[in-house]
């Protein structure tokens, strides 16, 4: 069916639109249809109908904000936090938790169906805590009278908080160590750290299980930050090689973990010129994913295990067909909640490298 366009259906900015809410689709909206024109409303639920207002007009889609709810979801709930919706950091602070998760969960098997052809039933595992006050470092703007706030959904416009503060900021101390099951390490301000405070445990975890590491292995960790899953794997008693571009990162992870080498380097350039492999390979890489380059040259050097952390369906989706596509086998895939009251997700999948299928 042709999809109608927002000037044939007379849409402006700032019209109310009367809609039924459908299903949830990427970054944290959700579909609705005005005759065959797509609108993507926010703050809003499937089985919703809602009064939205027009925010932006695309030629064959719009973008609405929920005004005003006419039927609620029986999921809905009043947001703890005075300025959910004006900000733009909670995308279902108006959703359950519980019911946010099966949202996750029915996204991430959307894209990766989509994407990959991959069949992924699973549930998006709570983590606690598993509503507010989860997140270890927050990046606050300034509004321009200098009070801190946060920025408002698709603009540069800054909310100031509320007086309660940001109710997903756990106040940890801002950088310096940071202490995972009894082991310290030192994150410098520049280098990367999980935001979920619970997140380097539960993702060291389900990595260290799902590779089971053995004495004497050789595992390289790549996108390594300051070294969280290279000390787990050298405790495992492997040899360790990390990759991170980051300088300030990897002086951390050297001091993190003495027994590992660091290599201050591009992903893809170490690997193409790599030729040993490693029976265990970690990559964890930002949100936009590896590329099919390095997944072909990851294919191509891990010779028992690889576990892949990805705070990014789509692009883990994409990555994971190249991987497929050079011989890997996608054996375990697990969905954690490590970022309540948002849209985000984060995986963990565990192949199985080409060279002991
Ligand atoms: C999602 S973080 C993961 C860090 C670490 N595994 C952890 O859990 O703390 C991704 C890391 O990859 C690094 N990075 C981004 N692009 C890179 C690239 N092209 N080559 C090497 N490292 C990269 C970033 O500096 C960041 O430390």
């Amino acid at each position: 069916m042709a999809r109608a366009s927002a000037r044939q259906a007379g849409v402006r900015v700032g019209d109310l639109l009367e809609l039924d809410v459908t299903a949830p689709a990427a970054n944290g909206v959700f579909v609705a249809r005005l005759g065959e024109l797509v609108v993507f409303a926010r703050g809003t639920a499937p089985g919703e109908r809602v009064v939205a207002e027009v925010t932006q007009v695309r030629r064959n889609f719009c973008r609405a904000d929920a005004v005003e709810v006419l039927q609620p979801s029986p999921w809905r709930r009043t947001p703890p936090c005075a300025v959910a919706g004006a900000c733009g950091g909670c995308d279902f602070q108006h959703l359950q938790p519980d019911y946010q998760r099966r949202l996750k969960a029915a996204v991430v098997c959307e894209q990766l169906e989509r994407i990959a052809g991959i069949d992924w039933r699973g549930e998006v595992e709570a983590v606690q805590p598993d509503d507010l006050r989860w997140r270890s470092w927050m990046r606050y703007a300034a509004t321009p009278d200098g009070r801190p706030g946060l920025r408002a959904s698709r603009s540069n416009k800054v909310v100031p908080l509320p007086d309660d503060g940001c109710l997903i900021d756990a106040c940890c101390p801002p950088v310096g160590q940071r202490t995972v099951g009894g082991r310290s390490f030192k994150v410098d301000a520049d280098a990367f750290w999980q935001p979920h405070v619970a997140a380097p445990e539960v993702l060291t975890r389900a990595v260290v299980e799902g590779l089971s590491p053995r004495p004497g292995e050789r595992a390289l960790d790549l996108y390594c930050g300051v070294g969280l899953f290279s000390a787990a794997l050298a405790r495992a008693g492997c040899l360790v090689e990390g990759v991170e571009n980051n300088l300030r990162a990897v002086e951390c992870a050297a001091e993190n973990v003495p027994t590992a080498v660091f290599q201050c380097a591009d992903v893809a350039d170490h690997l193409s010129g790599r030729r040993d492999g490693a029976e265990l390979v970690v990559l964890d890489p930002p949100r936009a994913g590896a590329g099919r380059a390095v997944a072909a040259d990851i294919a191509r050097l891990a010779r028992r295990a690889l576990a892949y952390v990805s705070c990014d369906a789509a692009t883990f989706a994409r990555d994971a067909a190249a991987l497929q596509a050079n011989g890997c086998r996608l054996d375990d895939l697990r969905a954690f909640d490590l970022f309540p009251n948002t849209r985000h997700v984060e995986l963990v999948a565990i192949f199985t490298g080409p060279g002991c299928a």
